[in-house]
C-alpha cells in the first residue's frame, strides 16, 4: 500500500475557497515523489486514472456537486536553493508550499521578482499550472523549470518554454491536462530589483510608504488587494471569476465611441484586453445578489458565496452575467474558475 494518506467520502469545505460543502469520493495527500509514485501505481488510484483532479488550496475551483472521483493534494513543502550567482538565485519549491509564504520568503531575503504577486491565495504547484498574475507580473516570468510525474510514475522536467505559458494558461491546462502532476517548481529570483509599479495606483501606494523596497511593494500590493478582494475566510470566493477578454482593436474603438471611459490594456498590434469587471459593472451587476450568491460590491469580477450558495447557483449567476455582457457589448467572457462536475 502507498504511504500517502487516503480518505474516503472526504469533506472538501476547507479545501475550496468558495466554501462549497461537498465531498470527494477519495482524497489523497502525498509528502514526496516516492509517495506519489506508489499511489499512482496502486489499486487505489487505478479506477480513477481518468477521473481525478489535483487541487492546491482550491482557490480557483467551483465544485458543482459531490466529486465522484479522486482528489490529489500535494503536501510537498520543501524549499531548496539550487544555485546562486552574483545576480540570481535558483530556488526549487515543493508543489504544496503556500504561494504567499514563498513570496514572503523571497522578499525577506531581498530576492526579487515575486513581490507583485503577493497575497495571491493558492499553492506553488497550482501557480505554475494557472500562470497566476497580478500588477503587471506573471509567475511564468520567474519560472526556470517545472518538475512533474506522469501517471506511470515517471518524472519529467519542463523548461519554461515547454510549459507554453499564456495569460492564465499553460500546457498543463491544455494538451497535457490530466497527464502530469507537478512535484516541484524552480524559480529564478534576482538579487537586484527591477520594479514594476506602473499598474493602476501601485506606484502611488508604494510611494506612500516612502522608500521603494521589496517589503514596501509587497505591503502596497497587499493593501490594494485587501481593499478590493474579499477574504475567502469571511466571504467564499475564488478571486477573478472571469478572464479579461481579448478583443480586436476595431471592436474596442466602436465600443469606445459609445462608452468613452472603457479601459484597455494593449496586447499586440491587432488586439487589446478589456477588464471584464468594467463590462460587468456597466451591465448593472456589481453588488447584485442572486439567491445566496452575489457579485462583489467592490470588484465586479469576483462572485461570492453569501453563505450556503450551491455551485449551480454561482454558475447560474455567472451565465446570466456573461449573457448580459454578450448582449450589451457583443463580447464573450469566459470563466477563469474551473468548474468541477
Ligand atoms: N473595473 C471596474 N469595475 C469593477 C472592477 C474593475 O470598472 O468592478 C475597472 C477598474 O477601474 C480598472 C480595471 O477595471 O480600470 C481593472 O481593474 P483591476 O485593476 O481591479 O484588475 P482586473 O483586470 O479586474 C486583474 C486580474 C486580477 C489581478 C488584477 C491586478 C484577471 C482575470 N484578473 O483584475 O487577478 O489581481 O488584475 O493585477 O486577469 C485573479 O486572477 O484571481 C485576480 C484577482
Amino acid at each position: 500500500m502507498p504511504m500517502a494518506r487516503i480518505q474516503f467520502n472526504y469533506p472538501l469545505i476547507s479545501h475550496n475557497t468558495f466554501g462549497m460543502d461537498v465531498k470527494a469520493k477519495v482524497f489523497c495527500e502525498y509528502n514526496d515523489e516516492e509517495d506519489l509514485r506508489q499511489l499512482l501505481l496502486s489499486e487505489v488510484f487505478a479506477p480513477y486514472a481518468e477521473n481525478f483532479i489535483v487541487i492546491g488550496a482550491g482557490s480557483n475551483l467551483l465544485f458543482l456537486k459531490d466529486y465522484e472521483g479522486l482528489v490529489l493534494h500535494s503536501c510537498m513543502k520543501n524549499l531548496a536553493v539550487l544555485d546562486e550567482t552574483e545576480d540570481e538565485v535558483l530556488v526549487q519549491v515543493g508543489s504544496g508550499y503556500v504561494w504567499d509564504d514563498f513570496v514572503e520568503w523571497s522578499v525577506s531575503r531581498e530576492l526579487y521578482g515575486a513581490e507583485n504577486l503577493s497575497a495571491i491565495p493558492g499553492e506553488v504547484g497550482a501557480s505554475a499550472v494557472q500562470n497566476i498574475g497580478a500588477y503587471g507580473a506573471e509567475v511564468s516570468q520567474l519560472i526556470e523549470k517545472v518538475e512533474a510525474m506522469d501517471l506511470q510514475g515517471d518524472l519529467r522536467c519542463f523548461s519554461r518554454e515547454e510549459c507554453c505559458y499564456g495569460y492564465r494558461d499553460s500546457i498543463f491546462k491544455g494538451d497535457l491536462k490530466g497527464q502530469y502532476i507537478i512535484t516541484y517548481v524552480t524559480f529564478r529570483l534576482k538579487k537586484n530589483p527591477v520594479w514594476k509599479l506602473d499598474y493602476g495606483n501601485l506606484r502611488a501606494e508604494v510611494e506612500n510608504a516612502g522608500e521603494v523596497t521589496g517589503e514596501t511593494v509587497r505591503e502596497a500590493v497587499c493593501t490594494i488587494r485587501h481593499s478590493k478582494l474579499p477574504d475567502p475566510e469571511v466571504l467564499g470566493n475564488a478571486g477573478s471569476f472571469f478572464k479579461n477578454p481579448v478583443i480586436e482593436r476595431e471592436q474596442y474603438e466602436h465600443i469606445r465611441d459609445v462608452y468613452p471611459s472603457i479601459p484597455c490594456y494593449p496586447v499586440d498590434e491587432r488586439t487589446v484586453k478589456v477588464p471584464a469587471g468594467w463590462l460587468i459593472e456597466q451591465c448593472g451587476w456589481k453588488g447584485r445578489r442572486w439567491g445566496n450568491a452575489a457579485v462583489h460590491e467592490k470588484q465586479a469580477l469576483v462572485l461570492v458565496n453569501l453563505g450556503g450558495a450551491t455551485g449551480r447557483e454561482i454558475m447560474d449567476l455567472a451565465e446570466r452575467i456573461a449573457a448580459d455582457v454578450q448582449k450589451t457589448f457583443g463580447i464573450e467572457i469566459t470563466p477563469e474558475v474551473n468548474y468541477i462536475l
